[in-house]
């Protein structure tokens, strides 16, 4: 499979200077795999399809290793598979047996020399195999959540541009107030740019991430509610705020929630309008088609990638 997938360094080096991002889209489905895809194809960008753990453990790694072998060949743009929030080195090789050609280790959790001692080594096992990894400095946390979430937790520039010296990490993803899920800001969204550009400033050049990029479309959230779904009060990054953070340094935005809104939104809105319906491919045909409109959009709107691939 790796002879046909692009190198995430590369795509991502090629993104600061084009001043863009690429997306790293999570899937656990065939049709969303395909629907990123075919958002990529059509939006003519380079893409990262991304699984984190539970996501390969309910697809299985190595039976889905096979299908992606197939997707990839379908792709008229550049296309990695990455490996999403890897948590030790176990899991880094038994997804770089399977073919995946970047991956993440997240050590955010741990104590500073502990995140450093744990990233290298996996950089060391991975550079050998000619595999990508991003790091990760800081905790994602709300920028107007309680204490817990103080600023204390965005990552330390100073911090950073050792981080990655010492690791030899490719990439690395920062918190500057973004976080997961659909539940994003109590407030106004705000992001640290302050902090963003000071890691710029320190490691020009270097291809920062953005975790919890996802939007909250709001179309996809009416339906969800309309049809039967209780989401309520969700909030994500809005489209100019991605923007911004890519003229800054950000080539890769990871994004998981705004697809799995999409894709529950219209197999709720389908089921409902055609009660009778019960075949799969229907329903689950109409949810890929406006998830492939969602990468789109992202693509076009938030990212920037549109056009490049
Ligand atoms: O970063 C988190 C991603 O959205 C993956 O979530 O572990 O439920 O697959 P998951
Ligand atoms: P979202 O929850 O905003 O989609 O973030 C996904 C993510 O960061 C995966 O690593
Ligand atoms: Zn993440």
């Amino acid at each position: 499979m790796s002879q046909k997938l692009s190198d995430a360094k590369v795509m991502l080096r090629e993104a600061v200077l084009g001043k863009y991002a690429v997306g790293a889209f999570n899937f656990t489905s065939i049709e969303i795999m395909r629907a990123i895809i075919d958002g990529a194809n059509r939006a003519k960008s380079p893409v990262i399809l991304a699984m984190s753990e539970s996501g390969l453990r309910f697809a299985s790694s190595n039976y889905l290793s096979k299908v992606i072998k197939a997707a990839v060949e379908e792709a008229k743009v550049p296309v990695a598979l990455h490996l999403d929030h890897g948590k030790d080195l176990a899991l880094v090789k038994e997804v770089i047996k399977v073919g995946f050609n970047s991956v993440m280790i997240d050590g955010s959790f741990l104590a500073y020399e502990d995140n450093i001692a744990l990233t290298k080594k996996v950089v060391d096992y991975a550079h050998e195999r000619g595999v990508q990894v991003e790091g990760e400095l800081g905790v994602l946390a709300g920028i107007e959540d309680d204490v817990k979430h103080d600023t204390g937790t965005f990552t330390d520039p100073e911090q950073a541009a050792e981080f990655i010296r010492r690791t030899g990490v490719d990439s690395l993803a920062i918190a500057i107030g973004t976080s997961h899920g659909a539940f994003k800001f109590k407030g106004e969204p705000k992001l640290k740019y302050d902090v963003l550009q000071e890691i710029s400033r320190l490691v020009p050049g270097f291809p920062i991430v953005l975790h919890g990029g996802s939007s909250a479309p709001q179309d996809a959230i009416d339906k969800i509610n309309i049809y039967g779904g209780k989401v309520i009060g969700a909030t994500g990054m809005p489209d100019e705020m991605v923007r911004k953070a890519t003229q800054m340094g950000v080539a890769k935005v990871n994004a998981d929630t705004e697809l799995r809104l999409t894709y529950t939104g219209a197999i709720r809105e389908y089921l409902y309008r055609n009660p009778t319906n019960f075949n799969p491919r229907d329903y689950l045909g109409y949810a890929k088609e406006q998830v492939t409109l969602q990468v789109m959009d992202k693509m076009e709107k938030a990212l920037g990638s549109a056009g490049r691939g």
